[in-house]
Parts: C-alpha cells; structure tokens; sequence
C-alpha cells in the first residue's frame, strides 16, 4: 500500500463549485472537525442497526467471469432510501443534542444526502428543510418531499442554494448539515464497512466511488482497525475529478464538474475526508462516464441490480485496474438510477433457446 505522511493543507480559499449532486457544496464547518474515532463509528453501526438491517454482500459468477477474479457486491442499494447515505443522517441523529434536534435539520442538497437527512429527521421526529436549486431533479425533489422533508426551491446552483440553507440555519436556529466534513456522517457512513469486513475479512482490496470522500474516509477508518491488509481505492469520474486532484497534491483544489452521475458530481474537495484518504487510499482511478455507463449495464446484467451511475463507478473502477487482487469489493452505493442511467442499459441479447 503507499502510505503518505504529508499533511492535508488548504492553502487556497477554494469555493463551491459543484452544480449539485448530493453534496452540498462549498461549506466547512465552523470549527475544524475531527475524524471519528472507531468507538464512535462502532456506536453509529449500533444506532444504525436499530433501523436498518445489514445489507447483502454478495459475488456473481457472471460478474467474477467479466472481471477475471471474486468481485463482491455490498449492496447499499438495497437501503430504504436507495443508498448508502441514509447511514449517516441516522448516525447524526443519533449523536446530536436533543435541543439542536428539535430545532430541526437543514441542508441543501438535490440527491441522496437530501433523501438521508429527511428519512433520519422523520425517524427523529424532527423537522427537515433541504434547500434544492431550481435545476434540481423533479423525481429526487419528489422523493425527499415525500420522506416528509420541507422543500425550498432556491437559486439556479448549489451555490446559491447552500448559501440559503446556511442563511435559513442562522434565521431560524436550524441545525444546519454539512454532508461531506460532519464527523457523525463520516461516521455513519464507516458502517458499512464495518459490515463488509465482518462480512468478508478476507478482501485484499475495496473499490469505493467518491464524491465529497466522507464514505471512503469512512473505509479508510475501518479498515485500519477491522482488516489492515486490505487495499481501499478510490474511483472518481474524470469529469469531475477534484477530490482525486486534492488527494494527488495534497492541498485543497477545485475542478471542473461535468460528470453526467450526479453522486459524484463534485467541484471542489472537503477538508476532512481529504484528511483521512491523503494516508488512507492505497491508489485513486479515474474513470470516463461512459465507462461507469457500461458498468451500470454490467451490474445489471450480470448482478442482477439496479444501480445509478455513482453505484456503478467502484465497479468501473476496478475494471479499469490492471494492479486489483484476487479478491476485491466493489461497493454499489446507490440505486437510485435516473431516466439516463436506465437510458445507458443496453437490451440485453435473449438467450439461444
Ligand atoms: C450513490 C452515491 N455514491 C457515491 C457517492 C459519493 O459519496 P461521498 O460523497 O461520500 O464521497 C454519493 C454521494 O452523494 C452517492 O450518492
């Protein structure tokens, strides 16, 4: 594994960037926030569990045959929101003072940490306000109203839309959520390898997708403590490849953000996953959209799952790796594919007979 001891800086005052895409984009936290230690990530599984079962971990002949060794799924697609997200807005409920929970949560956000933060304020019994831009996706908007959150339509970016939830936290007491350096969802999100691990504590590398980096951070710290054998990779798309650019440097950068898979379409890194990953990720791959479409195909076809293009990258990712071990993982985060990524889904030949 390359271990890298330089420490993560932010030299530069890098501003939101990303057009959306689940990650709020641009803000930090008020005061430096700390990675989870593992008893925190062990306590965010135990709250977790009371809701939400672990999900399957399983490999397919047809897939193994693709990729010419063991290819495990962890299907987070599975999960009552669609993805892996919802693990950390329980977490962070869970940990947060009553007094700030009751005053409700606010975030902005158009994918799965809208959906996360709703379905954990629901189970709460608090309140949640997930401020969209107008570019937002009809079906997400649709699915967080429905999971009981209040929407507000504002500004045509994420820019302009997380200014207005930091605005709407500080008018109104909210507790706003930042998805990507919020150590209770970092901590959450390290569930799910607190799983995988348990599941197959034999795994020499895992494929995680990234975004905002707070569930590779999470794989990262997991992994230190659960199988340190264990390779975790990173796949971004190289449309938008700012985390990989701030991994590769070391110092915080932006990037364009042109990616058609919305869970990865970030423009700009987060300070504290960043943190973990600089000595954390064993390597990065960037892989090509269209790739991560055929990946889409694959899980489909060969795994019998429905995945949106940011569950599919791991597996994009690990085709793309000539170095992947014998036996790896591939973590499909999310399965809330839009029109497009079934759009991407080639007809299946039938069969001879
Ligand atoms: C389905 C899916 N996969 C991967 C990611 C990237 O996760 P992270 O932001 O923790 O890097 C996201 C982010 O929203 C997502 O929704």
């Amino acid at each position: 594994m390359r271990i890298v001891t330089i420490p993560f800086c932010r030299t530069d005052p890098v501003l939101d960037r990303a057009e959306d895409a689940g990650q709020t984009a641009g803000v930090s936290a008020p005061t430096a926030p700390k990675a989870p230690s593992f008893a925190e990530i062990l306590r965010a599984a135990e709250a977790i569990a009371v809701h939400l079962p672990p999900t399957p971990a399983w490999s397919y002949p047809a897939l193994d045959a693709v990729a010419g060794r063991e290819v495990v799924v962890k299907h987070e697609n599975t999960q009552p929101t669609g993805a892996f997200k919802v693990r950390g807005g329980i977490a962070l409920a869970a940990t947060m003072p009553a007094d700030q929970l009751a005053n409700g949560l606010v975030t902005a956000s158009t994918g799965n940490h809208a959906q996360s933060i709703a379905y954990a304020a629901r189970l709460a019994d608090t309140t949640a306000t997930i401020v969209v831009p107008t570019s937002a996706p009809t079906a997400k908007v649709d699915a967080v109203r429905l999971l009981g959150a209040t929407v507000v339509t504002f500004g045509p970016t994420m820019t302009e839309a997380v200014a207005h939830a930091r605005q709407l936290a500080a008018e109104r007491g909210m507790s706003y959520v930042d998805p990507g350096n919020t150590p209770a969802i970092i901590a959450g999100h390290a569930t799910v390898y607190v799983e995988l691990f348990r599941q197959r504590p034999d795994l020499e590398a895992v494929y995680v997708p990234i975004g905002s980096g707070s569930g590779a951070a999470g794989a990262c710290l997991v992994r230190d403590e659960l199988a340190p054998h264990c390779l975790v990779v990173g796949v971004q798309s190289s449309a938008a490849p700012a985390a990989y650019r701030s991994w590769a440097s070391r110092r915080a950068e932006a990037a364009p953000c042109q990616t058609r898979h919305s869970g990865l379409a970030t423009g700009h890194s987060f300070d504290l996953p960043q943190s973990v990953l600089a000595a954390g990720l064993a390597s990065f791959v960037l892989v090509g959209d269209d790739a991560i479409d055929r990946a889409v195909g694959l899980l489909a076809h060969k795994a019998h799952t429905l995945s949106e293009g940011a569950g599919a990258a791991a597996l994009a990712g690990l085709l793309h790796d000539d170095a992947r071990p014998a036996r790896c993982a591939v973590v499909c985060t999310g399965g809330n594919a839009s029109d497009d990524d079934l759009a991407a889904l080639q007809p299946r030949p039938l069969p001879a007979d």
